[in-house]
Order: structure tokens, then C-alpha cells, then sequence
């Protein structure tokens, strides 16, 4: 077996692992109870799964599908189809997706570019699309005759548009402030920890400052398409409340059902291939001994290198040059 550098975080499963893990996974066979699947993984084919999870059971739903591209997802691969195909592979489970929200429930949906109008056709058609954020991923593979894809959308869907979660204040980002303005009051819009000055600015639609997991992230494993934790936090807490339950159709590693965990949501995720289940397992128990998110550091998304302890370890290296 080759060895991993010691640097090298990525999350693996041993045999041990496998054996206590896999009695774990649900598998139901027939229609469930809200109290059956939460917090739990349930392995198996989401078109079978529809019909055993309960209707209106999520605050929210996070869908992360394959995109529109040759991809190997352990032992099934998905393939590129035309556009025309893919918005018919949207149209038989995204409705039936819908349906497991309860009547002031979110739903996110993740695509690239090359899929993003498919699914903003298909979202229209069942929810009511209040916006679309464009998430600049830092890595991506190079093209020789194109454009590198350094970017990937997720479009925002309420049932209600009358009556949904938005919690702005959890999701606001921190940001340092290099020229305080004071007026007769005091400090405008600004507030001051140690000797750093901050603000708490509105979150935008274009997040540019969340880098794919890589192999020295804690949160790190195989899954050829892992979404970040900080980027699932953010859709969490903005759309849903402690002890809420959020659903994922495409489970993967188990980014979703790991985020809510470690932020005091219920969970319940899906998903086909049976590694993959139990990587979300472990990822599950390893989030009860470290419940922290890489770039959400005590309640807040701060900038990056800018919380008071990055600041101060930067001027105490300037000093001593
Ligand atoms: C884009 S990945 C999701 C990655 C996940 N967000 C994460 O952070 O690890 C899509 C996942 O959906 C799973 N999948 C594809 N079709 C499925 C189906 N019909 N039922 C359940 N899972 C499916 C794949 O095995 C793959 O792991």
C-alpha cells in the first residue's frame, strides 16, 4: 500500500472501520417515519428512497447531482447527455424531490455552467427561484482550447416566497477595515477586537473565498466531488433553524449530513454507492470529537487570514524581521 505523507489528512476507512460502520446504514423498504431516517444515512437509489422518506419532512434540502459530465461516482458512472436529456433526468426526480419539503422549506440545487440553465428550467417549473450564487472554486483543471471552469452555481428555491428562513445575521461576513470612519457617535458601521477593526458586511451572491477540500483539509476523503463544509455551513445556517431537518438526495462524503451535525441541525441524507455511505459514517463520528469548520471560527465567517489570532501572529512575525 503506498504511504500518505504525514501531512496528508484524507479521511480513509479501515477494515475495523467498515465492519462497525456498516450495520449503520439504512436501508428501508418501505415508507418511513420522520423519527426513522433522522439523522441517518440511508444507502440506497434516491428514485427508490423517494417513496420511503415522508413527504414535507425537510426545513431544507441541499441537491448536489452529477453534472452534466462523464463522472465515476465509485462503481456507477454518470455520462454526459445533450441538454434536452439532462433536463429530462431533472424532470424524474426534482419534483418528486420538492415534495419532501415542508411548506416554508429551502432548497439549493449545485450545478456548473454547462448545467446551470437546465437546472434553473426544471427548479422554475416547481418552486419559486429567489437567487442564484456563483461560487469561484479556486482549482479546476486547465483547458489546451477553452476557458478553465473555475466556477460552479447553486441556485436558491423556496416553496413560500411569503414565508421561508433567511437568518442573515448568521451568515454575515467578517471583514477587516482598513480605513475607520468615526462620526460624532462613535465608530460607523465598525466595531474593534483587540486592536483590529471589523465590520459585518451582507453576504453577496459570488462566494470567492471557499477553496475545494484537498488533501491537508481534516475534512478531506476520496469522493471525486466533495463540496466544502464551510460552503454547506453557509447554506445551513442561513436557511434553516437549529434543530430543523436538512435533507440531501445525493449524499456523497456526507458534507451535509457532517455540517449539520456539528451545527445543531437534524439530518437526513441519501445515497447510492456503499463506500461512500460509510465514509459519511465516519465523517458522522469524527464530528462528535471535533465539531469545528474550517473558516467559520467562533460564529463567524471571517475573511480569510484576518480573524485577531491570524492578524496578530502576522505582525509578530513582521516585527521580528
Ligand atoms: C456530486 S456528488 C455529491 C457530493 C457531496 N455533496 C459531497 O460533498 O460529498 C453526487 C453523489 O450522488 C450519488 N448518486 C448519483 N445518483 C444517485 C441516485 N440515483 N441515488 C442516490 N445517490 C446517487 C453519487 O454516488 C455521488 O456520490
Amino acid at each position: 500500500m503506498e504511504k500518505k505523507s504525514p501531512r496528508n489528512k484524507t479521511i480513509t476507512l479501515s477494515a475495523a472501520d467498515r465492519e462497525r460502520l456498516q450495520p449503520r446504514v439504512l436501508r428501508p423498504a418501505a415508507l418511513c417515519s420522520e423519527a426513522d431516517v433522522e439523522n441517518r444515512v440511508v444507502g440506497g437509489d434516491l428514485y427508490e428512497m423517494l417513496d420511503r422518506v415522508p413527504d414535507g419532512v425537510a426545513d431544507l434540502i441541499i441537491a448536489d447531482p452529477p453534472y452534466n459530465l462523464d463522472k465515476q461516482f465509485g462503481t456507477n458512472s454518470f455520462s454526459a447527455r445533450s441538454r434536452a436529456e439532462y433536463v429530462g433526468y431533472l424532470r424524474s426526480w426534482l419534483p418528486a424531490l420538492c415534495k419532501k419539503l415542508a411548506p416554508y422549506g429551502s432548497l439549493y440545487v449545485c450545478c456548473d455552467w454547462g448545467s446551470s440553465s437546465a437546472v434553473e428550467e426544471v427548479l422554475g417549473e416547481n418552486l419559486t427561484i429567489l437567487n442564484r450564487i456563483t461560487w469561484q472554486r479556486e482549482k479546476g483543471r486547465g483547458a489546451a482550447h477553452n476557458w478553465k471552469n473555475g466556477m460552479e452555481d447553486i441556485w436558491f428555491a423556496v416553496k413560500d416566497p411569503g414565508n421561508y428562513t433567511f437568518n442573515l445575521d448568521a451568515v454575515k461576513q467578517k471583514r477587516r477595515v482598513l480605513a475607520p470612519y468615526r462620526d460624532k457617535s462613535g465608530p460607523r458601521d465598525w466595531q474593534q477586537e483587540g486592536d483590529v477593526k471589523y465590520r459585518a458586511t451582507c453576504p453577496s451572491n459570488l462566494w470567492d473565498d471557499i477553496t475545494i477540500p484537498y488533501w491537508s483539509m481534516a475534512e478531506n476523503t476520496p469522493h471525486p466531488t466533495q463540496k466544502p463544509e464551510k460552503l454547506i455551513a453557509k447554506l445551513i445556517l442561513a436557511s434553516s433553524n437549529e434543530g430543523d431537518m436538512v435533507f440531501d438526495p445525493f449524499g456523497g462524503s456526507g458534507t451535509t449530513a457532517v455540517v449539520a451535525k456539528k451545527l445543531g441541525r437534524r439530518f437526513c441524507t441519501v445515497e447510492i454507492d456503499d463506500e461512500y455511505c460509510l465514509l459519511a459514517l465516519r465523517r458522522l463520528e469524527m464530528a462528535e470529537e471535533d465539531a469545528s469548520i474550517q473558516g467559520y471560527t467562533d460564529g463567524c465567517f471571517w475573511e480569510r487570514n484576518s480573524t485577531v489570532a491570524q492578524i496578530s501572529a502576522k505582525r509578530k512575525k513582521a516585527n521580528k524581521r
